[in-house]
């Protein structure tokens, strides 16, 4: 099972034309990797112009509505981001959660969507507080439920999803990356989740991610770890040279076996 390292890029660069030289320095070395898949997530507008730049670099968006078509004014639904060779889309992130009114059920109805129409969906979960461990597990153990309701064993299969707490994330006022432990033990626990309900060995073959200020200075911490399978990065993967630091570390250790 490959690892995956994705690029959240939030509503950078401000130009289509830094967007285009991020992806190309991409895509003339993904070739080197043989244990990781690299996911940019880009904004819908830079979408249909990378697609023609993007071969082994694979293309996500940063979300998408649960309508397959309709009249929802400033939506984008899953159909047109197929057209567009977009094969990724991240849900549920918690900017989405906190300044958008994003809840449980409509990043569930999402996910539904989503997978109905051949998208990807990386899948985000995480406290927005720093609660103890025994809290942050009941939290992400009810957010796992209600953001997988109704989901059949082979549609759990298809998701990705992160472990990325709210107070990691670098753009966070006091933010701080998780310590790697904490990180291990909480994708662990989403294993778990997922372990019940789709079987430990099915479980096993998911990557689960985690996200939080992941940049080449830390990186090796959470890579180290077999059972974190990939990151989720955001300011990191806006520049480069980092980004690239960050995926050659996860395709440096070894395939996810436990
Ligand atoms: P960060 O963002 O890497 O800048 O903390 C991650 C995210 O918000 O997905």
């Amino acid at each position: 099972m490959k690892k995956i390292v994705v690029a959240n890029w939030k509503m950078n660069p401000e130009k289509l034309e830094q967007a285009r030289i991020l992806v190309l320095s991409l895509e003339h070395r993904v070739n080197q990797l043989d244990k990781v898949e690299v996911v940019v997530c880009a904004p819908y507008i830079y979408l249909p112009p990378l697609s023609h730049y993007c071969s082994l670099t694979k293309l996500g968006a940063q979300n998408v509505n649960w309508l397959a078509k309709g009249s929802l004014t400033g939506e984008i639904s899953a159909v047109q981001l197929k057209s567009f060779r977009v094969s990724y889309v991240i849900l549920g992130h918690s900017e989405r959660r906190l300044y958008l009114g994003e809840t449980d059920s409509m990043v569930n109805a999402k996910i539904i969507t989503a997978l109905k129409y051949h998208l990807t969906p990386i899948v985000c979960l995480g406290a927005s507080d720093r609660a103890k461990k025994t809290e942050m597990k009941k939290l992400l153990t009810k957010q796992f439920r209600a953001v997988t309701a109704g989901l059949s064993q082979a549609q759990l299969q298809k998701i990705i999803f992160v472990y990325e707490p709210v107070w990691a994330i670098s753009t966070m006022k006091n933010s701080t990356p998780a310590d790697s432990e904490h990180a291990r033990d909480m994708v662990v626990h989403i294993q778990k989740l997922l372990a019940n309900k789709i079987g430990v060995g099915k479980s096993k073959n998911m990557a689960i991610l985690y996200g939080g200020t992941v940049n080449r200075s830390n990186v090796a911490e959470f890579a180290k770890h077999p059972e974190i399978g990939g990151a989720l990065v955001g300011a990191a993967s806006l520049d480069s040279e980092n980004f690239w630091e960050v995926i050659k570390e996860f395709n440096r250790e070894s395939i996810h076996k436990l």
